[in-house]
């Protein structure tokens, strides 16, 4: 980028093995003690198995408030069914783009019983006065997201944002969020521009990348140093390599986590509860 100076790696971190719902085997990269460093952004799971027992349980009916949830398929496929009478499946390269806000109930049902599974999770949250928004989604079909070819044989899917002037599938004003898939050839290089302003990460999902010289493997995410002037990054393969990129602007509110409620204050957690227990809240 010639106008631009790339982010350094201010901290490589790796993924945590956990299981959640009926017993889905995950990795989850972002945590929620990594919630303030990169505001926006709740939480980044990972999953990926050619083992059917990892995945087959799914997430049975779970509710969800506070935040929006952008589920991005690689390969398998995924039924959904909300509270509200959606229902939806997501194949390989489908994404689904959720505003939970006052509330859902849905499931996530793998639809499939052997083959792999695998795509992203990540939870992007809402600022304080949209929390209790109407809920709302779109499923994303992969031929519909925009996609462009930058130099060296570089393919980019935009799924939230803007790259290259191109708009993605997805835009939001009040966080800005970018969130790029870039599938990079051996020996190719990235740049691409990130406000100073916004905390960003990398996710490494296949091969091996450089940024700022330091080197991050699959199975790690980078998280990008802020800095005056720091307007953009570069990505360079020494292998042929997947990455996610993932940039937004920072809410700086009271983060306040129970399980699937994201809220500003413990009061609006325990009204959350209720509202759940009492059958207010899909
Ligand atoms: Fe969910």
């Amino acid at each position: 980028m010639e106008n631009s100076r790339s982010r350094n790696v201010e901290r490589i971190v790796i993924g945590k093995a956990t299981s959640d719902g009926a017993g889905v085997s995950l990795t989850r990269v972002l945590t929620q003690p990594l919630q303030r460093r990169l505001d926006p952004f709740l939480m980044l799971d990972a999953f990926g198995s050619d083992n059917p027992d990892d995945y087959i349980a799914g997430f049975p009916d779970h509710p969800h408030r506070g935040f929006e949830t952008v589920t991005y398929m690689i390969a398998g496929r995924m039924r959904h069914r909300d509270s509200a009478g959606h229902e939806g499946l997501l194949q390989s390269g489908d994404v689904q783009w959720m505003t939970a806000g006052r509330g859902v109930i849905h499931s996530e049902i793998p639809e499939q019983e052997s083959g792999v599974m695998e795509g992203f999770q990540l939870w992007l949250n809402l600022p304080a006065g949209k929390k209790m928004i109407e809920p709302w989604y779109r499923d994303i079909r992969g031929k519909d997201i925009p996609s462009y070819v930058a130099r060296d044989g570089v393919a980019v899917k935009i799924i939230a944002g803007m790259s290259n002037g191109i708009e993605g599938a997805v835009t939001r004003e009040d966080t800005e969020p970018l969130f790029l898939d870039i599938d990079l050839p051996a020996g190719s290089a990235f740049s691409a521009q990130l406000p100073e302003t916004h905390n960003a990460f990398a996710y490494v999902y296949r091969g091996k990348v450089r940024i700022g010289g330091q080197s991050i493997s699959h199975g790690r995410m980078a998280i990008l140093g802020n800095g005056q002037g720091k307007d953009g990054v570069s990505l360079e393969a020494e292998e042929s390599a997947r990455a996610i990129l993932v940039a937004g602007r920072p809410l700086s509110e009271p983060i306040v986590q129970y399980g699937p409620f994201v809220m500003n204050t413990q009061a609006e957690i325990y009204q959350a509860i209720s509202d759940f227990r009492e059958g207010r809240l899909g």
